[in-house]
C-alpha cells in the first residue's frame, strides 16, 4: 500500500507514525506537516524524530500551513503534547532535509502521479487538505482511501464541549473538505473523538506494552510520564490513542467491527459550536453521506499493532 501521512506531529501522532513505520507492506511516499499540537516548525522537526529513531529509509518531508486559512495565531496542544510536542521526548540533531515543495503542492502532485492507488491519512488539522482542494476540486478524487483522526460526531467535543481539536484549530480548512467530499462523491472514514472515547486502553495495559529499553521504547515511556501527568490534571483514568487508532485502521481495514455512513458538514459560525462535525441522521436521498464514521475496531488487534509500533525497532 502506497500512503501518504499529514500530520501536526504530537505525542499520538508519533505512536501513529511508529505504528505505520512498522508495517513492512507499506510504502510511505510522503509526511506532510502542519501546524496544530505545535507550531510548523516543531512538528516538521518531530516527524524527522521519528524517522531518525526507527532508523527508517529517507522518506519525502514537506512542509506545509504554520496557520489556520483564516485565523492569524493558530491554536496550539502544548498542554497535552508537551513544548516540543513530544512530552519531552524531542531532539533537535536530525540530518535529514525537508522538501523546498510545499506541502499542499506535493500532495496533489503525488495524488495525480499515484492516482487511484494511493491511501491519505490525515492526522491534524485539515488546512494543508483545503489548500490543495482550492489548487484543484478533484484533489480528493484521486486517493483510492482517506481516513482521517477528525471530529466530534455526537458532540462530545475535546477542545470545546462541541469540537474536536484538528477541526476546531481550522475550521474553515474542514468545511472545505467535507464539502468537497459532499461536491466529488467521495467518502471519507473518520476515527472521531468519540470512537477514540470507544477504545480505552488502561494506564496498567499501557504500561506493559511499553516495557523495554530500545530507544522507540525509552521514547514511549518518556512521553507517557508526561501524559500521564496531563491525564490527573484532566481527570482523565484511561489513556486515549486517537491517532494511533486511524493509523490502526489504515494497516488493517479488518479490524473495523461498526461503520456508518452518514452526511457530514462543519459549523463555521462565530459560536458556541464553531467547528463541530454536524451529521445528518435523516436519510435524504438529496443529502448523500460523505463520511463512514468509524464506530468500533478489534481492540485486541489494535493493543498487538500499539506492541508493533513500540516493539517492531527493538533490534536497532
Ligand atoms: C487530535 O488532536 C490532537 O491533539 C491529537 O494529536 C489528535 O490528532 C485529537 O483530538
Ligand atoms: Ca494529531
Amino acid at each position: 500500500m502506497k500512503l501518504i501521512v499529514d500530520t501536526d506531529a504530537g505525542i499520538d501522532d508519533a505512536i501513529a507514525l511508529l505504528m505505520l513505520l512498522a508495517q513492512p507492506d507499506l510504502q510511505l511516499l510522503a509526511i506532510s506537516s502542519v501546524a496544530g499540537n505545535v507550531s510548523l516548525l516543531q512538528a516538521t522537526q518531530n516527524i524527522k524524530t521519528i524517522l531518525d529513531i526507527t532508523n527508517a529509509p529517507a522518506t519525502p518531508i514537506y512542509q506545509g500551513c504554520a496557520r489556520p486559512l483564516l485565523r492569524y495565531a493558530a491554536l496550539d496542544a502544548m498542554d497535552i503534547h508537551g513544548d516540543d510536542g513530544l512530552g519531552g521526548a524531542g531532539r533537535t540533531d536530525s540530518p535529514r532535509p525537508v522538501e523546498a515543495e510545499p506541502a499542499s503542492l506535493a500532495l496533489l502532485r503525488l495524488a495525480r502521479q499515484y492516482t487511484g492507488r494511493l491511501t491519505l491519512l490525515t492526522l491534524g488539522p485539515l488546512t494543508n487538505i483545503a489548500v490543495a482542494i482550492r489548487l484543484d476540486p478533484t484533489f480528493l478524487t484521486h486517493f483510492d482511501r482517506i481516513v482521517m483522526m477528525a471530529g466530534a460526531v455526537d458532540v462530545r467535543g475535546n477542545t470545546s464541549a462541541a469540537a474536536e481539536f484538528n477541526i476546531v484549530v481550522d475550521p474553515e480548512a474542514a468545511h472545505i473538505v467535507f464539502d468537497a467530499c459532499h461536491r466529488t462523491g467521495v467518502m471519507v472514514q473518520l476515527i472521531s473523538w468519540e470512537a477514540t472515547l470507544a477504545h480505552p486502553l488502561t494506564p496498567e495495559t499501557w504500561a506493559e506494552i511499553i516495557e523495554g529499553d530500545s530507544p522507540v521504547a525509552r521514547m514511549a515511556q518518556t512521553m507517557t510520564v508526561f501524559l500521564n501527568e496531563r491525564r490527573a490534571e484532566y481527570n482523565e483514568p484511561h489513556i486515549l490513542w486517537p491517532d494511533p487508532l486511524a493509523a490502526a485502521i489504515v494497516c488493517r481495514p479488518e479490524i473495523i467491527l461498526s461503520q456508518e455512513a452518514r452526511s457530514i458538514k462543519v459549523e463555521i459560525g462565530h459560536t458556541l459550536t464553531r467547528g463541530q462535525t454536524l451529521v445528518d441522521y435523516r436519510r435524504r436521498p438529496d443529502k448523500p453521506p460523505n463520511t463512514q464514521i468509524i464506530r468500533e475496531v478489534d481492540g485486541q488487534q489494535f493493543c498487538d499493532l500499539l506492541k508493533m509500533a513500540v516493539h517492531n525497532f527493538d533490534g536497532f
